[in-house]
């Protein structure tokens, strides 16, 4: 099987397992959240707000799992649509839009090729979705692509910090550097799935190769109550209280 499409058979097999061990069970809490937040550690978004008001918008979730995110900002006002790779856990998403009796369209396609329009979203959003998942240059060029003229992209992923402390073998991130960020990019877990990742300049020069502008990085910590995330073991709370574990990328395409 070509690179490719072997990562996508590893991480759809990956995100279905998940979702039977842990997303499934925990969707109809994130679906019942009353405010969006950020990350393992849940910063709220009214100290961030980089998503501002959405009401009337056209946006896209791109690996939205369970799709709670896109159900938060359906409540909003906005019209989102939920894209993921796994059936399983839109399988989920269709039924917590039943529970909770909102209904937005939901696509299972790969977010480095969407079967979508160009110029048909106002938002492009991405938690943990494409933005670690799929290809920068590939899902990077299909937000622009799928943005109107001064669209926005807001997406969240590990730190750099974060995926240079975490052992090969997995396991909570270390007080020390354990990898290159020369390896950087494509980085693979044993018996886990394929994931990307990039160093702030890659990122940089990833988003402004696509026309987009960067607004913002905002570096996440775990607040000073948090405790460990219950199934997701890569940084604990004491390391994020001290170091970011997530960034937070704001940019919008070019008028
Ligand atoms: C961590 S979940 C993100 C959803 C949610 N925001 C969360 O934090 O649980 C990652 C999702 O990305 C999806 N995914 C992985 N590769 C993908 C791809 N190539 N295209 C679209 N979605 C993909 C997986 O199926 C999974 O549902």
């Amino acid at each position: 099987m070509p690179d490719a499409a072997a990562a996508l058979a590893r991480n759809r097999s990956l995100w279905t397992i998940v979702n039977s061990e842990f997303t499934d069970e925990d969707a109809h809490r994130a679906w019942a959240a009353e405010e969006i937040t950020w990350g393992l550690f849940g910063v709220p978004e009214s100290d961030l707000r980089v998503l501002g008001d959405v009401a009337g918008l056209d946006v896209i979730e791109l690996g939205c799992g369970t799709a709670y995110l896109c159900a938060q900002l359906a409540r909003q006002g906005a019209r989102p649509v939920g894209l993921d790779l796994t059936p399983a856990q839109l399988a989920t998403a269709g039924r917590c839009q039943e529970r909770f009796g909102l209904a937005f369209p939901l696509v299972e396609a790969d977010a480095e090729d969407v079967p979508l329009p160009d110029a048909s979203f106002d938002l492009v959003v991405s938690e943990y979705g494409a933005s670690v998942w799929c290809e920068p240059e590939r899902w990077v060029a299909e937000a622009a692509r799928l943005l109107r003229p001064s669209g926005r992209l807001v997406f969240l992923t590990n730190s750099v910090l974060a995926t240079l402390c975490v052992p090969e073998a997995e396991g909570h991130a270390e007080e020390r550097l354990l990898r290159p960020q020369r390896a950087l990019h494509r980085v693979e877990w044993p018996g886990g799935g394929v994931e990307f990742h990039l160093s702030h300049g890659d990122w940089i020069r990833v988003l402004r190769a696509n026309g987009l502008v960067v607004e913002a990085l905002h570096e996440l910590y775990a607040p000073a109550d948090a405790e460990n995330h219950g199934y997701y073991d890569i940084v604990t709370a004491q390391w994020a209280g001290q170091w970011p574990a997530e960034d937070l990328w704001v940019a919008h395409l070019t008028p």
